[in-house]
């Protein structure tokens, strides 16, 4: 399985993955978006439903 994380330092916050895949990112205090359930969508829906949407494209598959 591949665990998908975010690069924090690049995210601006927008809240798009968070939005559209609540079962594995959240915003942290600091309005940066974390994985807190990588096991918690299908790598299609990851993929596809944030990492392709972020705006600065700073989620990341870690092998
Ligand atoms: Fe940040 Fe991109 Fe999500 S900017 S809040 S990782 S969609």
């Amino acid at each position: 399985m591949r665990t998908p994380y975010v690069d924090q330092n690049a995210c601006i916050g927008c809240g798009l993955c968070v939005t559209n895949v609540p079962q594995v990112f959240r915003l942290t205090d600091h309005d940066k978006a974390e994985v807190f359930d990588p096991g918690g969508e299908s790598e299609d829906t990851i993929q596809r439903e944030a990492m392709d949407v972020c705006p600065v494209s700073c989620i990341y598959w870690q092998e």
